[in-house]
């Protein structure tokens, strides 16, 4: 007989709050709590966050849940964490300064020298990626050149969500899909770099054991039982890097399953059964949170892009209303770069500009909306246009985020990508796909894909017109060539 009388907990560490969801014991959510905390930003472009608020903010969410639901049994819970954050303990066990997050870009000169002293190509060699601001290795570089006291009393390294699993069961561990992130880890062979470590200047002691991100690693502490209203006998379940977990919550885990993810910044990610990477490092080659790979790219500004063009430009707070008056089959000349805080993928440029060209008097303000949406889509479709050119072949793509609201932006997604796109019932993949890790570490199911087929549930069907496809792919090529002439 199957415990009916049970729940599994999905912890979503975010960059302004962390969201802990609750499930049924067949992982159907029934309530969500979240609480925020503050985001430091004591100099210019530096981001930083205190792993105790983390901690505490979590506490805080687990006392108002467990006054709803009896938290005493959650057979387990597993973890969606933000990626790349270089947390660092002491001896004892304190945290020796605020955690460097990954949209943090002090480390300009660490990348450069990592990029071009060491090379590209040894990086590739050494961790499968290359190195970027955003990517922990740099940061710890950053730490023995400025901060060489607090370096010297490094203990233990760890991820943002490794430090509440730590701290949940005092067991130090972390996942090979967030560990994929660091740029101390060699992805191809599923441990870490010594060379990268040899020149970081660190060892394999000061790290966490390594994990799937479905593997249970010990149970909830006697002292946080007590604390939050888990039971001892809660098992944790290490779970992985946000966006891995994401595609867990949407069902991207088949080979050439693709998802993409409309945030401030956006995502095209796509699981791969057998390892690939692209030489030039344009895109990210991880591990997946399924046991397998993954490869991804980053625009950064996403829905960034869009709220400074509707917000900030136009003064205009109903989205809807402003795109009642665009005509997506209605193609103009007008190209826009949607570079407004440099970008990652794959052109990896942090000085790379915003801007809009072919301007012309005949064009309306309609017309310069729908050239700020098809060219974060075109920023989109250049990390898409480099799986391609490593052969993946995708007949659809599952979209999440805001944006997927939005029917119009839909369908000018097919026609730009030229494959169908779908959206999700859900609007939250990260907490979801923690609470299918962590039923699927406390063995619920056989196979991850019986999860998700039970519990992803397709919303809206979007064809591409292909006439329209045909016209974009000129365009996006004018989008390509439009950012090479006019790079510093
Ligand atoms: C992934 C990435 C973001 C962060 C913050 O590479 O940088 O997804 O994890 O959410």
């Amino acid at each position: 007989m199957q415990n009916i009388d049970k729940y599994y907990l999905g912890i979503d560490l975010g960059t302004s709050s962390i969201k802990v969801s609750i499930s049924d014991y067949k992982g159907k959510i029934l309530l969500s709590e979240s609480e925020s905390y503050p985001l430091l930003m004591p100099n210019e472009n530096w981001t930083e966050q205190n792993p105790d608020d983390w901690y505490n903010a979590l506490i805080n969410v687990l006392k108002r849940l467990n006054k709803e639901v009896d938290l005493s049994k959650v057979a387990s819970l597993s973890f969606c964490g933000q990626m790349h954050g270089l947390v660092v303990l002491d001896e004892n066990d304190k945290v020796i300064r605020p955690a460097i997050l990954w949209n943090d870009s002090r480390t300009v000169k660490e990348v450069d020298y990592l990029n071009n002293v060491i090379g590209a190509n040894k990086l590739i060699e050494y961790t499968s990626n290359i190195a970027l601001c955003g990517f922990t290795a740099p940061k710890i570089l950053w730490l023995r050149k400025n901060e060489p006291e607090n370096f010297k009393k490094i203990n233990k390294i760890m991820l943002p969500k490794d430090y509440l699993a730590y701290k949940i069961s005092g067991v130090f561990a972390s996942d090979v899909s967030d560990l994929s992130g660091t740029l101390f880890f060699d992805v191809k062979n599923n441990v870490y770099s010594i060379k990268m470590l040899e020149i970081l200047g660190i060892n394999p002691s000061q790290l966490p054991a390594i994990y799937n991100s479905y593997d249970v690693i010990g149970n909830v502490s006697d002292e946080f039982a007590k604390l939050s209203g888990l039971s001892n006998k809660t098992k944790v379940v290490i779970g992985g890097g946000d966006q891995a977990v994401g595609a867990i919550g949407t069902a991207t885990i088949s080979n050439d399953d693709l998802f993409i993810s409309l945030g401030t910044s956006g995502v095209v990610f796509s699981s791969i059964d057998n390892y690939a990477y692209d030489k030039l490092g344009r895109i990210h080659s991880f591990r997946h949170a399924n046991g397998k790979f993954l490869l991804m790219g980053c625009t950064l500004s996403c829905a960034g892009s869009l709220n400074w063009w509707f917000k900030d430009v136009l003064n205009i707070k109903n989205y809807d209303d402003e795109f009642e008056n665009v005509d997506i089959n209605n193609m103009n000349d007008i190209l826009f770069l949607p570079y407004l805080m440099g970008e990652r993928s794959p052109i990896n440029d942090p000085n790379a500009k915003g801007m809009f060209a072919n301007l012309n008097a005949i064009y309306k303000r309609a017309d310069m909306t729908k050239a700020v949406v098809e060219g974060i889509s075109y920023s989109l479709y250049d990390v898409f246009s480099i799986m391609k050119d490593l052969n993946l072949d995708f007949k659809e793509a599952r979209v999440i985020g805001g944006g997927s609201r939005n029917k119009k932006w839909m369908q000018l997604l097919a026609d730009i990508f030229g494959i169908k796109i779908k959206t999700i019932s859900t609007s939250d993949g990260g907490a979801l796909g923690a609470i299918i890790l962590a039923m699927y570490g406390d063995k619920q199911y056989k196979y991850l894909k019986e999860a998700c087929d039970e519990l992803v549930h397709d919303k809206d069907i979007y064809m591409p017109n292909l006439k329209n496809h045909i016209i974009y792919q000129k365009k996006f090529e004018q989008y390509r060539q439009l950012y090479l002439k006019n790079k510093n």
